[in-house]
């Protein structure tokens, strides 16, 4: 039997209007998937990245966004004994995630813990790992380091700020605007710099003038020269993102200026290892559940995907929104 649902598609790559509801006719699981109905569906920069074009479509003709979901299992496929119909569960995979259903290879999928709503699940299953990389992946903080994170009011830089009060930083942020500052402050940043208003290489060396251990960019082309130059000697730069762009202007020529290391990780080279994800994901649920890190999510209808996206590319929104089918 084929059962009929709906997703948010593009036919071509473009602003957010090209995002159009249209029905998806989704066959029973194939061996090795289960399918997932729907609950909550987190919103991303990487979905914008897809939408708008900046990162090649895996099929050219038609592109349905969409990165991280929770919901319940409805169908099971062959060979699948892990995970059973009515299984509460979560996963973050590039694509196909603003559906009201879909299949996906069960390798990917985690299952929820009581107490967790879909809702949160979906606004930390691709932020909430990314989190961890960055701070004990990408670059290992440890307790007592300078940090600087940019973006410090969104989707990832909230649970950042809290996650490494956890650990035992106290970051500096940047953000755009006041209230920016002010949520990002009430969630773990012990000192925000609003880069609207300063230049934020000067106010960073004002506070903190031997430099920084480790810089989280994910700005990129607004921010990212200068943020090499906020490192200690020996500093690590971490670029995970480029929500101003791509960064070209780049020369490895740069880091000599301090012996600097630079990445530029992408979450999910570290999902596909199965147990870092179960390992990762348990850490960061419980994190939530005993209250160590608080979630911010803001929901839309599935249906509004257009508008979520112009409000994200246009730097409104603060903390994770989730789309609900
Ligand atoms: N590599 C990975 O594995 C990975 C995984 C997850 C996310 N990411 C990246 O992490 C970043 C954060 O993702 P998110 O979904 O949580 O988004 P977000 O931080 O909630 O939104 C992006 C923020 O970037 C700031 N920004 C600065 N210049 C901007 C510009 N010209 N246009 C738009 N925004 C600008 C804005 O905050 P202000 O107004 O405060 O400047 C905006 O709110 C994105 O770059 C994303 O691609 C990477």
């Amino acid at each position: 039997m084929t059962d009929i649902h709906y997703a948010i598609a593009a036919a071509r790559p473009g602003g957010p209007d090209v995002l159009q509801q249209t029905e998806l006719s989704l066959p029973p699981p194939a061996a090795g998937e289960v399918q997932i109905r729907h609950r909550a569906i987190g919103v991303n920069f990487i979905d914008c990245y897809f939408r708008s074009g900046l990162y090649p479509w895996p099929d050219p003709q038609r592109l349905v966004p969409g990165a991280e979901a929770a919901g319940e299992i409805i169908a099971v496929g062959p060979g699948v004994t892990a995970l059973r119909e009515g299984d509460r569960v979560a996963y973050t995979l590039p694509n196909n995630a603003y559906a009201s259903a879909r299949n996906i290879a069960a390798a990917h999928v985690v299952i929820l813990p009581d107490g967790l709503s879909f809702e949160t699940a979906a606004s930390v299953m691709l932020k909430g790992l990314t989190t961890r990389y960055l701070l004990k992946d990408s670059y290992r903080l440890q307790a007592g380091e300078q940090v600087l994170f940019h973006a410090a009011a969104g989707g990832v830089g909230l649970l950042a700020g809290q996650w490494m009060r956890v650990i035992g930083v106290e970051p500096v942020g940047t953000a755009g605007g006041p209230a920016k500052c002010d949520l990002a402050l009430s969630n773990g940043f012990a000192t925000m710099i609003d880069y609207r208003e300063q230049d934020f290489l000067e106010a960073a060396r004002a506070l903190v003038p031997e430099g920084f251990h480790a810089v989280y960019d994910s700005v990129g082309k607004d921010t990212l020269l200068k943020s090499l130059k906020c490192l200690r000697l020996h500093g690590s730069l971490v670029n995970f993102g480029q929500s101003s762009g791509a960064v070209s202007d780049f020369r490895i020529a740069d880091l000599a200026a301090g012996s600097f290391h630079l990445t530029r990780p992408v979450l999910f080279h570290f999902t596909s290892n199965r147990r870092w994800l179960e390992k990762a994901s348990e850490e960061l649920f419980g994190l939530i559940l005993d209250g160590r890190i608080r979630v911010q999510t803001q929901t839309a209808p599935l249906t509004s995907a257009a508008q979520v996206h112009a409000d994200l590319e246009g730097r409104k929104t603060t903390g994770s929104t989730v789309l609900i089918p």
